[in-house]
């Protein structure tokens, strides 16, 4: 079937919804999603959107500008740090407006709470500016953004799984995509093609990801001859349920709720002695998994505890005299989790048994956030090599993107904050870019390479590997030596593992041959987009011999800014992996230590 759009918009999280409705202004735009657009992990975001709104104490963009630029180990971009800093204030009273429902001061302005790396510049201490809805904020936006969306007679194909990106002498034409109800393949035609498709936590064993962040943007970019960029950086939440990696918010922490080890001690007194556990979140992750490689780990396992009892809180809050901003001493209730943390109450009183009001909660680090991407300029338009060729009528927007606002580590609260800041630019932009171009000729059959490999993988009925195996394995190897610590030996094994699985996955079996609803042959589609993501994120991560951010090699424990202090970006051409680099945009900020 054929359909012809202006733009077309894959992935119906924050980031392509906020485009879709920029992008549907101006010209006929289409929201392609694998899921009901609900569904999208947007939806599992808790803590909060950053912006320096400043309704409790004194704040201002520059401050987070330079937090996140510290955050990243000075690795992002700092032209598009600036922008989705100072852009922030302004998109979040737009979120506002469209009515999101956001927690208010007793003034009844936006509610801010304290986040991991966000300070008070001056004092070093944290400040409150992640705006939240509770710790559901991330389902409020895109809740909202779906209802206006609606409102505004956006056109959305549910369940439409794109599989390829078509493009003709370097010009973006549109798209290929199979509709999950009926397994027959779409071709829509467009001008311009946004991918928001998110990230893929799943390439790892413990995630926060939901079952659908596999990586198709990036393996459809790579199959397509279109680089990666800053693969090795991937974030590991400090805060997951244990062995189920379910995300518990740093708001927890922004609550006062601190990270203790085996012996009862706060340990990030001494990992962090400024902001303790509001540290970066790599930062914050490597301490626990030093403490637990010390045998400080609870009960002698991989996890430690994370206790936001009021007595605990509040004992912490007098020992370091922490204030409310009036001055009055600082204190948390049973009631006040309740009312700001439900959804963490609910999910470790259901999956745990725990009341996090009495007990404290077991946590290990999360493989949650890709740092890393398609490369885009600051109005989310894909550049395809090292000197920032724009490849004419492709975006990225969110977490599949690395524009790159994060580095080598992102902030809590900046994700929110990326996908609303340059979802909107990205829709702003197909506008102009659809109303000066022209539609250009599909190639002949543009859906006949897609046919011929979905074919194929249908009919494996006689193959002898299974893909669950194949996924375990892969798993274990990216969480065994591609995690929070890195080294040279590891990582050459999982680069191996790796070859050898995409091996055996092309021996892969599937059990249905139907057409519709066929999850077999969809979940082996995203694992080969899992693996191939997988196998560049370990030869980038292989390549970058220092430590930065969310990368740490133990055989290179230093951040080296003579030899590294620039992007990479990985190519997989004919089957074979090539890296370069690229310099990092430096504004303002010249690297320094981070301490925090
Ligand atoms: O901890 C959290 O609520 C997660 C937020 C984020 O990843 O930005």
């Amino acid at each position: 079937m054929y359909h012809k759009y202006d733009a077309i918009i894959v992935g119906a999280g924050g980031a392509g919804l906020m485009a879709a409705l920029y992008a549907s202004r101006g010209v006929k735009t289409a929201v392609l999603s694998k899921l009901y657009p609900t569904r999208s992990h947007t939806g599992t975001a808790q803590g909060g959107v950053g912006a320096a709104l400043g309704n409790h104490e004194e704040d201002n963009p520059e401050w987070h500008t330079f937090d996140t630029i510290k955050g990243s180990d000075y690795l992002a971009d700092q032209d598009a740090a600036k922008v989705m800093c100072y852009e922030a204030v302004d998109v979040v009273y737009e979120l506002e407006h469209m009515g999101l429902p956001f927690n208010r001061t007793e003034e009844g302005r936006i509610a801010q709470r304290p986040f991991g790396g966000h300070t008070n510049n001056v004092t070093k201490k944290p400040v409150r500016r992640a705006c939240y809805a509770a710790d559901r904020t991330g389902h409020m936006i895109l809740q909202t953004l779906y209802q206006q969306c609606i409102q505004h007679n956006v056109t959305f194909f549910d369940e439409f799984h794109v599989l390829d990106l078509i493009i003709e002498d370097g010009v973006t034409r549109g798209v290929v995509a199979v509709e999950i109800a009926t397994g027959e393949l779409h071709v829509f035609h467009a001008k311009a093609v946004l991918f928001a498709t998110g990230g893929w936590g799943k390439v790892w064993r413990v995630t926060s990801n939901a079952h659908t962040l596999t990586g198709d943007g990036p393996a459809i970019a790579l199959r397509r001859g279109i680089p990666l960029e800053d693969m090795e950086f991937f974030q590991f939440h400090p805060t997951g349920i244990y062995k189920m990696g379910i995300l518990i918010t740093e708001g927890v922490r922004g609550e006062g709720g601190v990270l203790v080890n085996s012996e009862g001690e706060r340990f990030m007194d001494r990992y962090a002695p400024t902001i303790k556990d509001l540290a970066s979140r790599d930062v914050v992750s490597r301490a626990i998994y030093l403490e637990v490689r010390d045998g400080r780990g609870i009960d002698g396992k991989d996890y430690v505890h994370l206790d936001v009892r009021p007595e605990t809180v509040n004992r912490y809050f007098e020992r370091d005299g922490i204030k409310n901003p009036d001055g009055t001493p600082r204190r948390i209730t049973a009631a006040d989790i309740e009312a700001k943390l439900p959804d963490i109450a609910d999910f470790t009183r259901t999956y745990l048994g725990v009341d996090p009001t009495l007990q404290p909660m077991p946590v290990q680090p999360t493989a949650h956030y890709a740092m890393g991407g398609i490369p885009t300029d600051i109005w989310a338009r894909v550049v395809a090599d090292d000197k920032n060729t724009v490849l004419p009528g492709f975006y990225a927007a969110g977490e599949v993107a690395c524009v790159s606002v994060h580095g080598a580590n992102r902030l809590g609260t900046n994700s929110l904050l990326d996908i609303i800041v340059f979802g909107k630019r990205a829709g702003i932009d197909m506008v102009r870019y659809c109303q000066e171009s022209d539609f250009l000729p599909l190639p002949k059959e543009p859906e006949a390479f897609t046919r011929e490999q979905w074919e194929a993988l249908l009919s494996r009925q006689n193959g002898r590997e299974r893909a669950a195996d194949i996924r375990r394995e892969m798993q274990n190897a990216m969480m065994d030596y591609v995690g929070v610590f890195r080294e040279e030996a590891g990582m050459k094994q999982a680069v191996e593992i790796l070859e050898d699985l995409k091996e055996r996955y092309r021996h892969i079996a599937l059990d249905d041959a139907g057409k519709r609803y066929n999850t077999d042959v969809l979940e082996a589609w995203e694992l080969g987009a899992l693996l191939d993501t997988a196998e560049v994120t370990a030869v980038a991560a292989l390549e970058r011999s220092e430590s930065r951010g969310g990368h740490y090699r133990e055989d290179h424990p230093k951040r080296d800014d003579e030899n590294w202090l620039k992007h990479s970006l990985v190519w997989a051409k004919d089957g074979t992996i090539e890296l370069d680099y690229k310099p990092v945009t430096i504004t303002d900020y010249q690297p320094k230590e981070r301490v925090y």
